[in-house]
C-alpha cells in the first residue's frame, strides 16, 4: 500500500549527509528536485510545492512564488541571511521564512580571524612565493605585514557575529574595540564584556580605526554602505575586511581606493559581489587583496547544525507551528 505524502519540497541541492539522511526519512515529505541547478529549471520545479528549503545562491523573488502558487507555506533558508529572498511578498502571501543564526555565529567569527590574521601577514603572497619558487633566503623585511596587538579596531554591525568577533579579537591584545550599527549597545552585557564602544558615525570610525570590518546584514539601507568617500578617509594603512554581504561595499569603489593607495595593510573578503567572483576581476590583481569564496560557516558540523535547524523549521512551517527561528 502506497502511503500518499503530506507535503511536497523543492530542494535544488543536497544538504550535508545526516540532515540529507534525516530529510530523506521524513515519511510526510516529497522532495521535488529540480531537473539541474538553473533558476530556469527551479522554476519549472517549484510549482504547487508546499515548501522550499532554500540556499543563498537561490532567489526566491515574486516570479518564484508566482509559479510555486497558493500551495506554498514556508520556504526556510540554510543560512542566517536572507536578503536572497522577498521577505515583504513571502509575508503578504502569509508564506513563513525561516533562517539559522546562532548556529553559525562561532563559525563566522573564527574565520573572520583567520582572515585578518591571513591578511594582515600576507598569507596569500607568503604560498604563491612558496610554489612558485620565488622564496629566497631569510631578510629582515620580505613578507612583513601588519601585527595586531594594540591596533584600534572598527566593527560595522556588533550583532551575533561581531560580538563574537570582538571577543576573539580581544584575546588577540586588539584594541581600543569600537563599534557603529543601528543601535547604541554599550549597556548590553556581551558589549560590555567585551569593552566595545559604540561609535555614532561611520565616517569617524573609517578615519580612526586601522583594522575595519564588515558584519553587518544586508538591507537596503546597508546596501553600498560603504563608498569611495568612506574609504577615502582612512588611514593608508588601514585594513579592511567583509564577513557580511558583499554588496555592502561599493566594489568598484574598493577598487579606485585601492588604486588610490588605500589599505595597504590589505583587503580580506569571504564575500564579494557577485559570486563567484570572476577569476579575471581586477580585485585580484592586488596583491594585498585576500578574497575567500564565501566560507564562513563552512565547518561541516557547523553546516550539519544550520542543515537541521533548516529542517525543524521546514517542518513546523509544513505543520502550521511557530518556526524556531523565523524572519
Ligand atoms: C551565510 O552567509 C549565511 O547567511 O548563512
Amino acid at each position: 500500500m502506497s502511503t500518499a505524502r503530506a507535503f511536497r519540497v523543492l530542494q535544488v541541492r543536497n544538504l550535508p549527509p545526516a540532515a540529507q539522511a534525516r530529510l530523506e526519512g521524513i515519511q510526510e515529505i516529497e522532495i521535488v528536485r529540480p531537473r539541474d541547478t538553473s533558476r530556469a529549471a527551479m522554476l519549472d520545479a517549484c510549482e504547487s510545492v508546499d515548501g522550499v528549503l532554500s540556499l543563498l545562491a537561490e532567489k526566491i523573488d515574486r516570479e518564484l512564488l508566482d509559479r510555486a502558487g497558493p500551495t506554498l507555506k514556508v520556504v526556510s533558508t540554510v543560512s542566517v541571511g536572507y536578503d536572497h529572498i522577498d521577505v515583504a511578498e513571502c509575508k503578504a502571501r502569509n508564506i513563513k521564512i525561516g533562517n539559522t543564526p546562532d548556529v553559525l555565529t562561532d563559525a563566522t567569527a573564527d574565520l573572520a580571524v583567520g582572515l585578518l590574521i591571513a591578511t594582515a601577514r600576507r598569507f596569500p603572497e607568503a604560498l604563491r612565493a612558496v610554489h612558485e619558487g620565488t622564496w629566497g633566503k631569510w631578510t629582515p623585511t620580505w613578507m612583513c605585514g601588519t601585527q595586531l596587538q594594540n591596533k584600534s579596531v572598527g566593527i560595522v554591525g556588533l550583532g551575533r557575529i561581531g560580538i563574537e568577533i570582538a571577543l576573539r579579537l580581544k584575546a588577540f591584545k586588539m584594541g581600543p574595540l569600537r563599534y557603529w550599527g543601528r543601535q547604541n549597545r554599550d549597556g548590553h552585557e556581551q558589549v560590555q564584556a567585551v569593552g566595545a564602544k559604540y561609535c555614532a558615525s561611520l565616517p569617524e570610525l573609517f578615519a580612526t580605526s586601522d583594522i575595519l570590518i564588515v558584519a553587518c546584514a544586508l538591507t537596503p539601507e546597508t546596501r553600498h554602505l560603504i563608498d569611495l568617500p568612506l574609504m577615502q578617509a582612512t588611514r593608508d594603512h588601514a585594513i579592511l575586511l567583509n564577513v557580511a554581504r558583499g554588496s555592502i561595499i561599493k566594489q568598484d569603489d574598493l577598487v579606485a581606493a585601492l588604486k588610490e593607495g588605500k589599505f595597504q595593510g590589505g583587503v580580506g573578503l569571504d564575500v564579494t559581489d557577485p559570486e563567484p567572483l570572476s577569476p579575471q576581476h581586477e580585485l585580484l590583481q592586488f596583491d594585498r587583496v585576500c578574497v575567500l569564496p564565501h566560507i564562513g560557516s563552512a565547518a561541516l558540523e557547523t553546516r550539519e547544525a544550520m542543515a537541521n535547524l533548516a529542517l525543524d523549521n521546514l517542518m513546523q512551517g509544513l505543520q502550521g507551528r511557530p518556526l524556531t527561528c523565523s524572519v
